[in-house]
């Protein structure tokens, strides 16, 4: 017999069904609560809500599992390419050759972003964080293709947004780099795969031959790999909810990114590196960080600590930990940050602080050091994972779609004035 769960409320008690996912994961099915009882539920930051069942990936923070359409993360970031990671997370399985050759080629046809662009981006101060520039050129894309704006057109419509949004995100961040350098923007070379493209529009300059060591394009996969999908995150959650409303998809991408900029989230692998960067000036004495970061009075954390579902370690972050290693080691990198990330980590990992509360180093304590080994300038490492986040996005935002899921719109317990009248201004 299936669980129920009993509510009491003055004296009536309520049954509610329990439904449970394919990894056993549990929850009370309280979509009737209202309507049958009245109340509605209070979870600021959703810490105990369930805004959705999903078959897209699973997470199981106590014991650090990510999958993604039932593969380990492991496993497809020693393996796999981020392109079929990303047809994978958006069609549901990995692509058999033919499959992939055609995503590929269809992504390739797309990579060049209307001449027009060339203008807003000339607009911007050169100073201009690339992550503000990137939610603004990836709305802007929607006033070229009028006829996304419904995004329930048709399966094949949604496919070229999907498609034009993967081969364009690569160009626009690229370019946000260019201008900020007031480099000339180099145009998209199909030859190359979807990562050795990226570097070659971002490093590349009109008057040199493009040379790129195969270390770093690999590293770029890995790392683009393990930032595609997360669940029901901020970003992701923004990027459902702005769609629920059938908002276009260019529209709820764009907010995704904006959600994404923010410290507490994707904006963390710069402030990480800022962190470092901080203390190895400092003299790089770790044990006073530290200190400052278990300070209730100093509103400095440890960046690139904690995470909300993660309480025992985030696996992103070891396979990000030991690929840092190995790409320094091949690029002959010697970063004293890297020591300093090291040494914080082992003081943090044995402080009872940190021990009791479970904070431990999450996929952007260390992803920063590899992407500053790689040449990406500081400002762009959040725009990195917006790039690896974007499959995940469109696959959250298909399924979403797809399932009719209805417009996002939670409840609130309402804390203010009950009644005022108005008192004209002379007598305020
Ligand atoms: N440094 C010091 N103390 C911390 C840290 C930290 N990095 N993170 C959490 N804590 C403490 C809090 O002060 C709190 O202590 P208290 O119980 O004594 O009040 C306790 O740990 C719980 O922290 P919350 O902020 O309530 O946990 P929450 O789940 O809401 O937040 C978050 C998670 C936002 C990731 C938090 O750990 C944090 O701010 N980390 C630093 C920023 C960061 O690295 N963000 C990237 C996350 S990964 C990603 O989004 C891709």
């Amino acid at each position: 017999m299936s669980e129920i769960a009993k509510i009491e409320l003055g004296g009536t008690t309520y049954e509610f069904p329990v439904i449970e996912g394919t990894e056993n994961e549990k929850a009370i099915d309280i979509s009737n609560l209202r309507a049958a009882t009245g109340y509605v539920t209070l979870d600021t930051g959703y810490k105990n809500t369930g805004a959705t069942t999903s078959s897209i990936t699973f997470l199981d923070g106590e014991e650090g599992i990510l999958k993604y359409r039932g593969y380990p993360i492991e496993e497809l970031a020693e393996k796999a390419t981020f392109i079929e990671v990303a047809y994978l997370l958006i069609y549901g399985n990995l692509p058999t050759t033919t499959e992939l050759e055609k995503f590929r080629s269809n992504i390739t046809k797309h990579t060049l972003v209307h001449e027009d662009m060339k203008q807003f981006f000339e607009a911007y101060p050169a100073k201009a964080h690339p992550m503000g520039v990137l939610s603004s050129m990836v709305c802007s894309l929607s006033t070229f293709y009028p006829e996304s704006l419904d995004p329930n057109r048709s399966p094949e419509a949604k496919d070229l947004t999907i498609l034009r949004l993967l081969a364009k995100l690569p160009t626009l961040a690229a370019w946000a780099y260019k201008n900020s350098t007031r480099h000339p923007f180099m145009y998209p070379k199909n030859e190359f795969d979807y990562c050795k493209n990226f570097l070659y529009m971002m490093f590349a300059m009109p008057t040199e031959e493009f040379k790129v060591d195969p270390v770093v394009v690999d590293a770029l996969n890995k790392l683009f790999i393990l930032h595609a999908d997360h669940e029901q995150n901020c970003s992701t959650s923004t990027v459902r909810i702005v769609g629920s409303s059938q908002a276009n998809l260019y529209a709820s991408i764009s907010a995704g990114i904006s959600a994404l900029w923010g410290p507490l989230h994707g904006g963390a692998n710069q402030e990480v590196i800022e962190m470092l960067e901080k203390i190895h000036a400092d003299g790089g004495d770790v044990d006073k960080w530290v200190l400052k970061a278990k300070d209730k009075e100093d509103p400095f954390r440890l960046m690139g600590f904690g995470h909300r579902v993660y309480k025992n370690f985030d696996p992103r972050a070891k396979i990000i930990k030991k690929a840092c290693d190995d790409i320094l080691t091949k690029l002959g990198v010697n970063d004293p940050l890297l020591a300093i990330a090291k040494k914080l980590e082992q003081v943090a990992l044995e402080d009872e602080y940190f021990k009791a509360r479970n904070l431990y180093p999450n996929v952007d304590f260390y992803s920063g050091i590899i992407y500053k080994a790689l040449g990406i300038p500081t400002e762009m490492f959040t725009v990195m994972f917006a790039i690896g986040r974007l499959p995940g996005w469109i696959a959250q935002w298909k399924e979403m779609t797809e399932n009719k899921e209805p417009i996002g719109r939670p409840r609130q317990i309402y804390t203010g004035e009950v009644l005022r009248t108005y008192v004209p201004i002379e007598k305020r």
